[in-house]
């Protein structure tokens, strides 16, 4: 059951989370920074992680909250701020959360609240999608927006049982600066459970020490999917009504394989 894990998903690979150069991971930092600059903060970012997006925030000059549930995350965020000038460390706010169910204490409500990079896919069910998005609800400013992104793992039911497969797929290689390690994840699809629609990916972090030793991290990485529809039926059944939808951060449509569902929202 993902229940059991998802406090502690990033436990052991929290170290790897910045090294991973995957194309993706570039392309939305641009996409927020410019939304950020048209509509201006404070912003909220919920699962902030590492704080991958949160610091080019603050850099541009927004005050910014990062939620985050996992301490491990946290740790490599707050490690990774002290290299930062001070002006932009204290325009962050880390607070420890669960997305699913928060009450930040302040007096304004957010223009912008953000949740990137496929976060809301680690709720694992309903009940806490729905909560998650009535606190970002009354979190948002009256004309604020909302942004969420969640990847299209599995185009439609049809494709379900073509997930599973005893493949190791390649996923990306990079060296740690740090400790002169280097890095490589792969992935197996493991199982898919398509009553809770939730997929099962093995991922190995396969790490070669500087003096060739090998040490092998593996992880057990459960997903949600989402059909289309169903995100921009939660979407409206939690009072957001979606003013833009896009597959991809340079703007272009969804498709069928390898986009995303970028929807941005406002309140009704
Ligand atoms: C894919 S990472 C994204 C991190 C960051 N937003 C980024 O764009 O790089 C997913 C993050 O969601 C966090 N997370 C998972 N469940 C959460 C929850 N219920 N509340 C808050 N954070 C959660 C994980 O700990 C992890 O840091």
């Amino acid at each position: 059951m993902p229940e059991s894990t998802d406090k502690n998903l990033y436990v052991n690979d929290a170290r790897f989370y910045d090294l991973d150069p995957r194309e993706f991971l570039k392309t939305d930092i641009p996409f927020y920074l410019h939304r950020a600059a048209k509509i201006g903060g404070p912003i909220l970012e919920l699962a902030c992680g590492t704080g991958r997006i949160t610091i080019h925030l603050a850099e541009a000059g927004h005050e910014v909250w990062g939620l985050e549930y996992s301490e491990t995350m946290l740790e490599q965020f707050r490690n990774k701020l002290a290299g930062f000038p001070k002006k932009t460390a204290d325009k962050i706010h880390l607070v420890q959360g669960d997305m699913s169910h928060f009450q930040l204490d302040r007096e304004f409500a957010f223009p912008l609240v953000i949740l990137p990079c496929r976060s809301f896919q680690l709720l694992y069910d309903e009940e806490k999608e729905n909560a998650c998005l009535k606190c970002v609800y009354s979190h948002l400013a009256e004309n604020g927006l909302f942004i969420i992104d969640i990847g299209n793992f599995i185009p439609n039911k049809a494709k379900e049982g073509e997930w599973v497969s005893s493949e190791e797929f390649f996923d990306w290689e990079n060296s740690d600066p740090k400790t002169g390690d280097k890095i490589q994840r792969t992935h197996i699809k493991k199982e898919i459970d398509t009553v809770r629609q939730i997929i099962y990916p093995q991922k190995t972090f396969h790490i070669t020490k500087p003096d060739g030793a090998i040490e092998k991290v593996v992880k057990r990485s459960p997903f949600k999917y989402f059909f289309e529809d169903q995100v921009r039926n939660l979407l409206v059944a939690n009072g957001l009504k979606i003013v833009e939808e896009m597959g991809y951060y340079d703007g272009r449509p969804i498709t069928e394989t390898n986009s995303e569902f970028l929807f941005v929202c406002q309140k009704v």
